[in-house]
């Protein structure tokens, strides 16, 4: 039911392109239409074979992908209604860019006068307008890359794929096309697959994220969801700042375990995917949700000592390391408020949190 509606789907589908080693493994993912979903993992972790997949330069091995609830095989590239950015963008050489631009609206057949039209809205958007002579080899990369999106986008395709569509551009350009895909994204309710190695870029910009690893999605959810209920520690590190201590699941009772820390400490923690007393495991926490001022913590919270190593101040926020439990990069942060406490370098602190801050999760 759920699944007929669905735009995008992959049906535990796994590929190998040597015949030996799976790169991806066991995937299932089905997004709605108008969904803006971004892969985000590691190096090698299959994030564009998939899109390649998705759009039909590759095919699975192994189970099925559906696009609007059709099996994609008999469906050849041209006639899926996908508009892709490479990572490499993939411009044609010979022709100038606003041939490149054209080039998809021929394919489906426009007149001149609405192609024409089309084009410079395009390349108005990517802020080329006056490069529409010009060929490929005679751009900078970020301007090829700029280009390779206008053509992507230029046919107002239902389904747009981007791997790394913005990998290319200065910090300012890039903020601003991150604005204008996602204004297109809202005005013209395309869905959205998009790639990218930015962790904030993911997170600012989907409505869910699947965080890659091993040739599997470990974790897909919306970005608050990624970032305050990690389901594994791969998620847990790969997403934000994140502290870990090592401990022994020493008791495990009413929706609370309790660790025993290396050095012996004992502390409440969420269980997340920890079943056992006995079990070895690793418990995260988000550095700002570290708390120093008693008053700020419930009476009953568990607190440990810590020995302040380093203090940076970086304006809005306190950064602070700490040795805590044996781990010497312990990350605190604080706002900049008028009452916080500048910790100096040397002094020792008891340090705690509120128990469902902090997850027991895989060691
Ligand atoms: N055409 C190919 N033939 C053989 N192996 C390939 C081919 N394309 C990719 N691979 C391998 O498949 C694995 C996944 O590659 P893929 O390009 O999907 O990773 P990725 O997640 O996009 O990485 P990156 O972030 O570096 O772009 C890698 O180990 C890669 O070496
Ligand atoms: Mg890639």
């Amino acid at each position: 039911m759920a699944s007929s509606a669905a735009m995008v789907e992959f049906d535990r589908v796994q590929k190998s392109y040597d015949g030996e080693t799976l790169v991806v493994k066991d995937l299932n993912l089905s997004m709605p239409k108008g969904e803006f979903l971004t892969m985000l993992g590691p190096s090698g972790s299959g994030k564009t074979t998939c899109l390649m997949m998705l759009a039909g330069f590759e095919t699975a091995t192994n189970g099925q992908i559906r696009l609007g609830g059709r099996e994609i095989n008999n469906i050849p590239p041209h006639k899926r209604g996908i508009g892709m950015v490479f990572q490499n963008y993939a411009l044609f050489p010979h022709m100038t860019v606003a041939e490149n631009l054209a080039f998809p609206l021929e394919v489906r057949k426009l007149g001149k006068a609405e192609r024409e039209q089309k084009v410079l809205r395009a390349l108005d958007m990517v802020q080329m307008g006056e490069f529409g002579g010009r060929r490929p080899a005679q751009l900078s990369g970020g301007q090829q890359q700029r280009i390779a999106l206008a053509r992507a986008l230029v046919f107002e395709p239902e389904l747009v794929l981007m791997d790394e569509p913005l990998g290319a551009l200065d910090k300012q350009l890039r903020e601003h096309m991150q604005f204008e895909i996602k204004h297109l994204h809202e005005r013209l309710g395309i869905t959205v697959v998009y790639v990218t190695h930015d962790q904030t870029e993911a997170l600012t910009m989907s409505d869910r994220v699947a965080v890659f690893n091993d040739g599997r999605i470990q974790q897909l959810a919306p970005p608050d969801q990624l970032y305050e209920a990690p389901e594994n520690s791969f998620v847990a590190q790969f997403i934000g700042e994140n502290n870990t201590m090592e401990g022994t699941i020493a008791e495990l009772s009413n929706g609370i375990a309790t660790v025993r820390l290396d050095d012996g400490e004992i502390i409440d923690t969420i269980p997340v995917n920890v079943s056992e007393v006995g079990e070895r495991t690793r418990v995260s926490i988000r550095p700002e949700r570290v708390e120093y001022n008693r008053e700020r913590l419930s009476s009953d919270a568990h607190t440990l000592k810590a020995e302040v190593l380093e203090f940076i101040y970086m304006g809005d926020i306190f950064r602070t390391r700490l040795k805590v439990a044996g781990n010497d990069n312990f990350i605190i942060k604080t706002r900049n408020a008028p009452d916080q406490r500048r910790l100096k370098p040397g002094e020792t602190i008891e340090i705690g949190w509120l128990p469902q801050d902090c997850r027991a999760l895989d060691a």
